[in-house]
């Protein structure tokens, strides 16, 4: 279990998957090459946007329902990814405070987002490859 990553190992020169879904959302993780490779995107998909969105809004829902009528107090979020708001333990949180999270991902770098994100809260982080 380790959360932290070298500044190195980031390449902000190159598009990455991750923040170019982060800035889907409208987040703020992301950089130029990100913006502009979304652009290209987006030209070409104008529904990428959507899908995304969609994509996220589907995951509240489901943390939403599971949290408040299915009384789950105890979640583990596999592939967290970088987006940087309405995150696993927020939307719990909202519906059943102290709910516990676990947020796993095979990628170092995007757990280090997920560590500085969920700091002060009683949310976990785990570098895992769930296959
Ligand atoms: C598109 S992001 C999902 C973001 C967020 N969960 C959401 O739904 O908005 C997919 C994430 O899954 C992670 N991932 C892919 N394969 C994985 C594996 N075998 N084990 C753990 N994480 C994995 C990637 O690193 C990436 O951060």
């Amino acid at each position: 279990m380790e959360p932290g990553f070298a500044a190195s190992e980031i390449d902000t020169s190159k598009p990455h998957p991750a923040r170019m879904y982060d800035a889907y959302l409208g987040g703020k993780d992301n950089y130029a090459a990100d913006r502009e490779a979304v652009r290209q995107v987006l030209r070409a998909f104008p529904e990428v946007r959507a899908m995304a969105r969609a994509n996220r809004a589907f995951m509240q829902r489901a943390v939403r329902f599971l949290a408040g009528e299915a009384g789950v107090r105890q979640f583990i979020d596999i592939g967290t990814g970088i987006p940087s708001a309405g995150n696993v333990h927020e939307v719990a949180g909202q519906v059943a405070p102290g709910a516990r999270v676990v947020y796993v991902d095979n990628d170092r770098c995007k757990l280090g987002c997920a560590h500085a994100w969920s700091a002060g809260t009683d949310a976990r982080t785990l570098s895992a490859c769930m296959r």
